[in-house]
């Protein structure tokens, strides 16, 4: 068995934002503590994107130290509040660009691939991914038609039903990816962030998935919205932080969507299982 851990949407800042710094780096660190003690030990951590809340050199500066700590090799993927080049004066050791520039790139594990795409266009919060950002996917995915793939995206290509979180469900980008993921059959899921809620469906066929942040979450209010007018309604809640594990066995792949915290036994194994 081998298994990898998905966080999302950290939102590290710093004392400029005093409520966000300490809240989003308390439930960052209960996060990893949690990664940490699963057992068996995730191989590797993959960070969805949104890792800080401003793009700025100093919240990167400030997620490093956090993450100085981590015991487990981490990976990274760009949201719509990064920006690559403070992010790459930061972590830039060990990084590959794809050819355009763009924070993309494929990691082979023991039985499983993983591969990174960028869906950020620096200063808009809508999906950046391209028919450029497509072919290199579908290049990708066609280097290796064999071993179980997990593919890992910022903005997921399904609605939740979230008005004010959601893309056009016909937007160009959804069906340039759509038609890149269609029919290749070593994809095993679609793994994103960005709504800070985990939800599940289906695009062209394949699995899609979202993470709960490690910060706070959006409210679960699925009424109509006009972005325009603020109506007073909840936003974003406290919800506990949590993460995804992905794991793989025998050329299966499953996801677990789990709640971070320290939380008391409730029945230990004392007794041998008498299934019936
Ligand atoms: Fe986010
Ligand atoms: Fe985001």
């Amino acid at each position: 068995m081998l298994t990898i851990a998905q966080i999302t949407d950290l939102h590290v800042t710093t004392r400029r934002d005093p409520l966000n710094h300490v809240r989003n780096e308390q439930r960052l660190r209960q996060v990893l503590r949690s990664i940490h003690a699963l057992k068996p030990r995730p191989v590797a951590i993959m960070a969805s994107g949104d890792l800080v809340d401003n793009g700025r050199p100093d919240e990167y500066a400030e997620l490093k130290a956090i993450l100085d700590e981590c015991e487990i090799p981490i990976w990274f993927g760009m949201g719509n509040h990064d920006k690559r080049e403070a992010f790459l004066a930061t972590f830039a050791s060990g990084f590959q660009l794809d050819p355009d520039g763009f924070v993309q790139y494929a990691v082979d594990f023991p039985g499983l691939r993983m591969i990174v795409c960028d869906t950020l266009e620096e200063g808009h919060d809508l999906c950046g991914f391209t028919a450029t950002r497509a072919q290199w996917l579908a290049d990708t995915l066609d280097a290796d038609r064999v071993t179980p793939t997990v593919i890992f995206m910022h903005h997921p290509p399904i609605v939740s039903g979230v008005r004010w979180m959601d893309p056009e469900p016909d937007a160009p980008w959804i069906g340039q990816l759509a038609e890149a993921i269609r029919g290749r059959d070593q994809i095993k899921a679609v793994l994103c962030g960005h709504v800070h809620r985990a939800f599940h469906g289906l695009l062209a066929g394949q699995v899609v998935a979202t993470a709960p942040a490690t910060s706070i979450q959006v409210t679960l209010d699925l009424s109509e919205v006009d972005p325009g007018q603020p109506d007073g309604r909840e936003i974003l809640v406290a919800e506990p932080p949590g993460f995804v594990l992905v794991m793989t066995e025998g050329g299966r792949v499953t996801t677990h969507t789990c709640v971070a915290g320290d939380y008391e036994p409730a029945v230990v194994f004392t007794r041998p299982f008498n299934f019936i």
